[in-house]
C-alpha cells in the first residue's frame, strides 16, 4: 500500500439544523486522534463536512420558505464556526453541493454500473423510509410503528429506483472482516456487523424520483442519486478520486471513519460493497462510538435536551469542554452528560488536579529560584520518572487503537504521582533549611519536567491549556514542533530556562 499519511474523516453532518453535543462528540474524538497523530510525526489528513443533499434537506428548506442551496449556504457557517470555537483543526471541509464532489459522485455512479457485473438495475420499490435516517425500513425493524432511531413516523413509499446488488457482496464482505479483525472497532459493533452479513443483505436502492435536491444520474437524469451514497462518496472525492489520481493513491484507503454506532450498517455494509463494486479498496478502519444522552434521555428539541455546544463552552471553556467528553465518556459505549458530573470532573481533575499542579511549581519555582529550572539532582531518588515514562507509552499505544479515554487515564496517573511527590517531598519545608539548596531544586527539577511531559501529552486533548502550560514554563521550541516519543523522555527540560507563573489553567467552578 502506497500510503504515507494518516487519513481519518468524521461523519459529514446534516445541516438542516444546528449542532448539538451529540454532534460534537465525534467532531472532538475525530481531532483529538488527528492531533494525536500530528504528535506522534504522522502527516495527517482530517477531513470533515456537511451533507447538504436528500429529502430531509429539501424538507427543512421547504419549511424556512427557502432555495434549498441557499439554505444550506445559510446553515453551513454555523457548523463551521461551532468546530472553530471547539478547536477543531481540519485539514479539509467538504460540502456535497460543491463540483468536485458532484464530479466524483458521477465518476463513482458509473464505475459500479459500468463494472461488467450488473451490480445496478432499475426495479420498484415499496417501502417504508424514515426521513430523518434518510432509510427505508421493514415492518419488522419498527419499535412500535416507529422509526427505531429517531421514534418517528415512517412514510409508504413507492417508486421506481435504481438498485445496487449488495446482496452479491456477503461472500466479499464477510472476506474483507475475517482478514481484518480491527476493520470494525469497536468489537460488539463488529460481531454487529458480522451477524448482519451472515444473515443475508439486502439490495439497495440508489436513487430516487420523487424529490429534485441531490445529483442526478449520469445515465438516466430524472432519478437523483440516494442522498447515502451521494454522501458516503465524501471520503473519497477529498481524496482526489476525480480530479487528482496521485494524491488518491497517497490517501485512499481511509485508516479511520469515525462515526456513531447509529450509521454503521452504512459505513461498514454499504460503502465498502460500494467500493468493491467500482474495483477500489474499502476503508481501513470504521470507529463506531456509542450514544449520548441527556438525563438518560435521548436528545431533541423537543425535549429541550438538544444542548447547544456553545452552551457549555461558554461556561467550561473549549479545553475542559474536550476534556470532559473524552474522558467522561468511554469511548465506544453510550454515556450520560450531565451538568453535575461536568462541574465535578472540571474541579476534580482539572482544576485540583492539573491545574493546582501546576500553580504549585510554578509558584515555588518563582519563590525559591526566581522562576529559574534549577538543576536536576540524582540523588533526589523518586519513581516519577518512571511511572511518567509508563505512562506515556501507554498513552501512545492506547492512542494508537483509538482508546482516548484509557489514554487519558494513564496520563492522570502522572498528575496523581506528582502532586503525591511534591506532598512527600515537602518542598515548602526543604526550602527552609539552608543547606538542602541543591535538594531543593532537585526536587522542583523533577515536578516542572512531570509538567512538560504532561504538557506534551495533553495536547491532543487540550490544545489550548497545554500551549498555556507550555509557554508558563518559558521553553523555547514551539509545543507544536514536539514529537513523540521523544518529547516524553525524561530530562529533556533545560535548567536555567525562565518559567511564569500566569494565570491558573482551571480556575475551580461553583457546582
Ligand atoms: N449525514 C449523515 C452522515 C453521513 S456520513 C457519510 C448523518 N449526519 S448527522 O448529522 O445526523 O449525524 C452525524 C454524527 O453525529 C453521526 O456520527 C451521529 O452518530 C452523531 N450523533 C448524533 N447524535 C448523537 C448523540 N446523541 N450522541 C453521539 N453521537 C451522535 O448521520
Amino acid at each position: 500500500m502506497g500510503r504515507d499519511v494518516f487519513y481519518l474523516t468524521t461523519p459529514i453532518y446534516y445541516p438542516n439544523d444546528v449542532p448539538h453535543i451529540g454532534h460534537a462528540y465525534d467532531a472532538v474524538a475525530a481531532d483529538v486522534i488527528a492531533r494525536y497523530h500530528r504528535l506522534a510525526g504522522e502527516e495527517v489528513f482530517h477531513l470533515t463536512g456537511t451533507d447538504e443533499h436528500g429529502l430531509k434537506l429539501q424538507r427543512a428548506a421547504e419549511a424556512a420558505g427557502k432555495d434549498p442551496q441557499v439554505w444550506v449556504d445559510e446553515m453551513e457557517p454555523r457548523w463551521r464556526e461551532v468546530w472553530s470555537r471547539l478547536d477543531i483543526a481540519y485539514d479539509d471541509y467538504i460540502r456535497t453541493t460543491e463540483p468536485r464532489h458532484h464530479a466524483a459522485v458521477e465518476k463513482l455512479l458509473r464505475a459500479v454500473y459500468e463494472n461488467g457485473r450488473d451490480d445496478v438495475y432499475l426495479d420498484h420499490y415499496e417501502g417504508l423510509y424514515c426521513v430523518a435516517c434518510e432509510a427505508y425500513y421493514v415492518e419488522a425493524d419498527l419499535v412500535d410503528g416507529l422509526c427505531p432511531i429517531h421514534a418517528r413516523p415512517v412514510e409508504l413509499f413507492r417508486e421506481e429506483n435504481y438498485f445496487f446488488r449488495l446482496s452479491a457482496y456477503r461472500d466479499r464482505l464477510l472476506e474483507h472482516y475475517t482478514a481484518n479483525p480491527l476493520a470494525v472497532q469497536p468489537e460488539a459493533r463488529r460481531n454487529e456487523v458480522l451477524s448482519t452479513i451472515r444473515g443475508g443483505l439486502q439490495d439497495f436502492s440508489i436513487s430516487r424520483t420523487s424529490f429534485q435536491w441531490g445529483i442526478p444520474l449520469p445515465w438516466d437524469p430524472k432519478h437523483i442519486t440516494y442522498v447515502w451514497f451521494d454522501a458516503l462518496t465524501n471520503y473519497i472525492t477529498a481524496a482526489g478520486y476525480a480530479d487528482d489520481p496521485e494524491r488518491f493513491a497517497r490517501l485512499w484507503p481511509a485508516n479511520v471513519h469515525v462515526i456513531g454506532k447509529d450509521i454503521l450498517r452504512f459505513h461498514a455494509i454499504y460503502w465498502p460493497a460500494m467500493l468493491m463494486a467500482a474495483g477500489l479498496e474499502p476503508p481501513m478502519q470504521v470507529w463506531a462510538h456509542g450514544f449520548l444522552t441527556v438525563g438518560g434521555q435521548k436528545m431533541s428539541k423537543t425535549n429541550a435536551t438538544g444542548i447547544h455546544p456553545f452552551e457549555l463552552l461558554d461556561h467550561f471553556g473549549v479545553d475542559s469542554y474536550r476534556y470532559y467528553f473524552m474522558r467522561e465518556i468511554q469511548f465506544g459505549q453510550d454515556g450520560n452528560f450531565s451538568w453535575e458530573s461536568m462541574v465535578e470532573r472540571h474541579n476534580a481533575d482539572l482544576a485540583n488536579g492539573l491545574g493546582n499542579l501546576a500553580s504549585r511549581v510554578l509558584a515555588m519555582l518563582a519563590s525559591y529560584f526566581d522562576g529559574r529550572v534549577p538543576e536536576p539532582f540524582a540523588e533526589v531518588e523518586s519513581d516519577l520518572p518512571a511511572v511518567a515514562a509508563d505512562a506515556a507509552s501507554r498513552f501512545r499505544s492506547h492512542m494508537e487503537s483509538v482508546a482516548p479515554t484509557q489514554a487519558i487515564a494513564a496520563v492522570w496517573e502522572i498528575v496523581t504521582r506528582a502532586n503525591q511527590y511534591l506532598v512527600e517531598r515537602e518542598p515548602w519545608k526543604v526550602a527552609g533549611e539552608a543547606d538542602r539548596r541543591t535538594e531543593l531544586g532537585g526536587i522542583l527539577y523533577a515536578a516542572a519536567e512531570a509538567l512538560r511531559i504532561l504538557a506534551v501529552l495533553i495536547s491532543p486533548v487540550m490544545p489550548g491549556a497545554a500551549g498555556r502550560l507550555w509557554s508558563q514554563l518559558g521553553i523555547e521550541e514551539p509545543l507544536s514542533s514536539q514529537r513523540l516519543p521523544e518529547a516524553a523522555e525524561w530530562g529533556r527540560l533545560r535548567p536555567g530556562i525562565t518559567t511564569s507563573r500566569g494565570e491558573p489553567l482551571f480556575p475551580r467552578l461553583e457546582s
